[in-house]
């Protein structure tokens, strides 16, 4: 399914943003310098669940896309759409592979110079780290790391970065962009943490501006890997019954991609700092993983049972309360159109038809 260009969605937004939030935003929209809309930018992790929504968006948006992707989570369905128009050109690389990856900046780089890279690689599975710390230096740090030094070398002036709400670690106060010292409690929030700082020196010495996003819970179609996927994927191995990490009570915001990739252009868009940090989710609700686990029930396999293995981590490095403050980002004249609850009951109609 093809995103709507966000600027589009911003018109016609309804649910629980406010009224002058909303007409806010679609004067911005129309107003927007042309700062990402139209520009020659390059996606890394472009066939991956939220890098192929972004390619989408960008697409919509008149952009000339340049994707780049290792395909370890990345699939290249994801891209059918956009692998149609003329104006996108994918890769099949690794970012750390710097000669190879330098040498599709040149390429595609000859007529226009890249204005932007979206830079959405990274290993996606916090577990895995978990088990094998080499997955997030390598591919969450190290491709930040890589990618910088060769946007200094091409002179790419501008980064958007997929950080995420892992950085803040286990903090029992509301998570606000200027609290610290941060001390993130799984090696994905870590890795995700020095890239930022990585990014942050970047500013000082070379780019000429950053965005920092931090993520929650993404959910919706085309998802690669997280517990919505996870449970559908249980349950069509075993449809009576649903064995679930934890004991059910862990609550976290989930956010739906479509109001993701709005949100990211809206602060491109209007965020015009050298360094621009946001949270971007929900503050206002939540959702626990029993209604995440009965939700995915009710559309995937109504008879199955679930099974709780206890506890309230549902593993090493899992934040069991999140308190996410996104007053900065509603400031800025975002907010999403849709809850927690409802982002999770959409994303899990999206992931069932696509996997059924
Ligand atoms: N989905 C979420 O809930 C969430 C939350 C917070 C932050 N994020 C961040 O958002 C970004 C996108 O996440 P996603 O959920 O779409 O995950 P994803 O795994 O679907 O996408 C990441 C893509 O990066 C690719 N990749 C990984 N290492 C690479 C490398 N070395 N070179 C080239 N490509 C590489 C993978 O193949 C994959 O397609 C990631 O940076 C992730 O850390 C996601």
């Amino acid at each position: 399914m093809q995103e709507k260009p966000a600027g589009q969605q911003a018109n016609h937004h309804t649910g629980h943003g406010s009224e002058s939030n909303r007409q806010i935003r679609a004067e911005r929209f129309s107003c927007v310098p042309a700062m990402v809309k139209n520009s020659t930018c390059l996606v890394t992790g472009a066939a991956g669940f939220i890098g192929s929504h972004l390619v989408d968006a960008l697409l919509a948006r008149g952009a000339m896309v340049t994707g780049i992707d290792n395909m370890k989570l990345g699939r290249r369905e994801n891209l059918s759409a956009a692998l149609q128009n003329p104006r996108f050109k994918f890769f099949g690389a690794d970012v750390n592979d710097l000669a190879a990856f330098s040498k599709i900046i040149s390429e595609q780089s000859a007529s226009a110079p890249f204005a932007v890279v979206w830079h959405m690689a990274a290993n996606s599975d916090i577990r895995a780290g978990g088990v094998d710390p080499d997955v997030d230096y390598r591919d969450t740090f190290l491709t930040t790391h890589s990618l910088l030094k060769l946007m200094r070398e091409h002179k790419i002036p501008r980064i958007a970065f997929a950080s995420t709400s892992a950085i803040y670690g286990d903090l029992k106060q509301p998570l606000t962009e200027d609290i610290g010292p941060l001390f993130p409690i799984s090696n994905y929030g870590a890795m995700k943490l020095a890239s930022e700082a990585a990014i942050s020196a970047a500013t000082e010495s070379f780019l000429e501006r950053a965005w920092i996003f931090r993520f929650p819970n993404v959910v919706g179609s085309r998802a690669t890997h997280g517990a919505i996927y996870d449970f559908i994927h249980k349950l069509k191995k075993n449809p009576a019954e649903l064995e679930v990490l934890g004991d059910g009570t862990q609550e976290k915001p989930y956010f739906h991609v479509a109001d993701l990739i709005e949100a990211m252009l809206f602060i491109t868009d209007n965020a015009q700092e050298k360094l621009n940090f946001f949270n971007i989710g929900t503050s206002d609700t939540i959702t626990t993983v029993s209604y995440l686990a009965e939700a995915t029930i009710r559309v995937a396999s109504s008879k199955a049972k679930i099974r709780y293995t206890g506890g309230n981590r549902g593993w090493v490095g899992d934040v069991p309360k999140v308190n996410y403050c996104v007053d900065k980002l509603k400031k800025l004249g975002w907010s999403p159109r849709l809850t927690s609850n409802q982002a999770v009951d959409r994303a899990v109609a999206e992931i069932v038809a696509e996997n059924s």
